[in-house]
């Protein structure tokens, strides 16, 4: 079994898609440990994006991230953090498989309705950053 942290974005969750996404969660059989609503701040999601800081799309994409609330998850499942990544997609929505997440609910390479880790190094740090240890049981 293995852990990774998801986001169902700030476009998802306004659109009410939430529910929708969550759905396509459970019937991809991830099981879901921790899960809760939270509108970020804009430092919040500066420390979570922290590896982007150099990016041009930064200051936009954290101002994003920002602007409403989001669904924070921990997903469980064997292999969960490539299982999810196929699951969402490719980052910009315009490039995902059909039937992916990104490709159904994104609009484009910021307003991406979905975020997932990319590695177990990222996995742990994100997990972390938003769950306690008793949440994660
Ligand atoms: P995510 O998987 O959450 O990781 C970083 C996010 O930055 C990404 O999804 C997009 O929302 C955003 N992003 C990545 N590339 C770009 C880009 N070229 N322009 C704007 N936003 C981007």
């Amino acid at each position: 079994m293995e852990r990774t942290f998801a986001i169902i974005k700030p476009d998802a969750v306004t659109a009410a898609r939430a529910g929708a996404i969550l759905s396509r969660i459970e019937q991809a059989g991830f099981r879901v440990v921790a899960m809760r609503l939270q509108h970020l701040t804009r430092a919040q999601a500066e420390g979570f994006y922290a590896v982007h800081a150099a990016r041009p799309f930064f200051s936009s994409l954290t101002d994003f991230m920002s602007s409403g609330p989001c669904v924070l998850l921990a997903l469980e499942a064997p292999d969960a953090i490539k299982r999810w990544r196929a699951l969402m997609g490719a980052t910009d929505p315009a490039k995902a498989d059909a039937g992916t997440l990104r490709k159904d609910f994104g609009q484009s390479i910021e307003f991406n309705a979905t975020h997932g880790s990319d590695a177990p190094e990222t996995a742990a740090f994100e997990l972390g950053y938003f769950f306690r240890g008793l949440e994660l049981r």
